[in-house]
């Protein structure tokens, strides 16, 4: 197995490995990897749900559809209950997948969560010529980046990162808009996180919209969140995945934010998801 740094600051691609039929020995060092560098790429993979299920339940226990239906439907449509598919195609006049074609905005996934995901699993089955590409942000560099005085004040705050909107700003079913953040629904975390694997300090933001610094006035929140998010993702400490067929990415949620871009609705993407959370005690 080669691995080869695919930025200074994140990002690793692998190559010589098949995660179809991946040994005990490969994946311990696929998961070593994946904590030194924050993502891994491992191109030309050919996996069906069954087998992208098993690779990623290799982190932890996965994340069932978050589609609220009785498990007998589910079953009847999708080949794994623990991979979700992100697309704009459409069957029958129905999306096949979420997310649909927008932009997707900075986040690291299901922050608003007490206990988020560690990590999230991305195969590529169909990509479109134009757009979609996916970033990632090193938020151990981005703490790094802070001038003095901010990063203190990081270092004493808490943030409410909001549930009830999706990375591409849409009202998840069962929640309300509300008419400030200070009211908006979510998990309270420090805007540090120690990573509890590496023992690396990082910007943990979550996502800007809808978060709220705890305790402050509505405006002061919004200014020092404004003012933390100018380091979120600087370009130096950004890295753009740019998608082949059979793309298989891996990002840790604790280290790095992601985005997506926006591609036009006539070209086709399919990706296939699993979230990882975190295990139990
Ligand atoms: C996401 O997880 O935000 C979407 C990533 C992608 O579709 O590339």
């Amino acid at each position: 197995m080669n691995i080869t740094p695919l930025s200074p600051v994140l990002g690793a691609n692998v190559d010589g490995v098949d995660l179809a039929t991946i040994t005990v020995a490969e994946f311990e060092t696929i998961y070593q990897a994946w904590l030194d560098h924050g993502v891994l790429r491992i191109r030309g993979q050919s996996l069906d749900d069954t087998q992208l299920e098993r690779f990623s339940a290799r982190f932890g226990p996965l994340e069932k559809i978050p589609v609220k239906l009785p498990e007998e439907k589910l079953r009847k449509m999708f080949d794994s209950l623990y991979v979700t598919p992100l697309s704009n195609i459409r069957k029958n006049g129905k999306p096949i997948g979420g997310l649909g074609n927008s932009e997707a905005k900075w986040h690291s996934d299901m922050t608003y969560e007490p206990t988020p995901p560690p990590a999230s699993v991305l195969l590529s089955i169909e990509v479109p010529d134009e757009g979609g590409d996916t970033q990632f942000a090193c938020q151990q560099a981005a703490l790094a980046s802070l001038p003095t005085e901010l990063r203190e004040q990081a270092e004493r705050i808490e943030i409410k990162h909001d549930a009830a909107h999706t990375s591409i700003g849409q009202l998840r079913v069962g929640f309300e808009e509300v008419d400030s953040p200070r009211e908006s629904p979510g998990a309270v975390h420090p805007a540090i996180l120690r990573h509890p694997e590496t023992g690396r300090e990082g910007l943990y933001l979550g996502r800007r919209e809808w978060a709220y610094v705890m305790g402050m006035e509505v405006d002061e929140s919004e200014a020092l969140l404004d003012e933390l998010w100018r380091y979120a993702a600087i370009p130096e400490n950004v890295w753009t995945q740019k998608w082949t067929v059979g793309d298989v990415l891996i990002w840790d949620n604790r280290r790095v934010l992601h985005r997506r871009d926006a591609f036009p609705d006539h070209l086709r993407r399919l990706m296939k998801r699993c979230q990882v959370l975190a295990r139990e005690g």
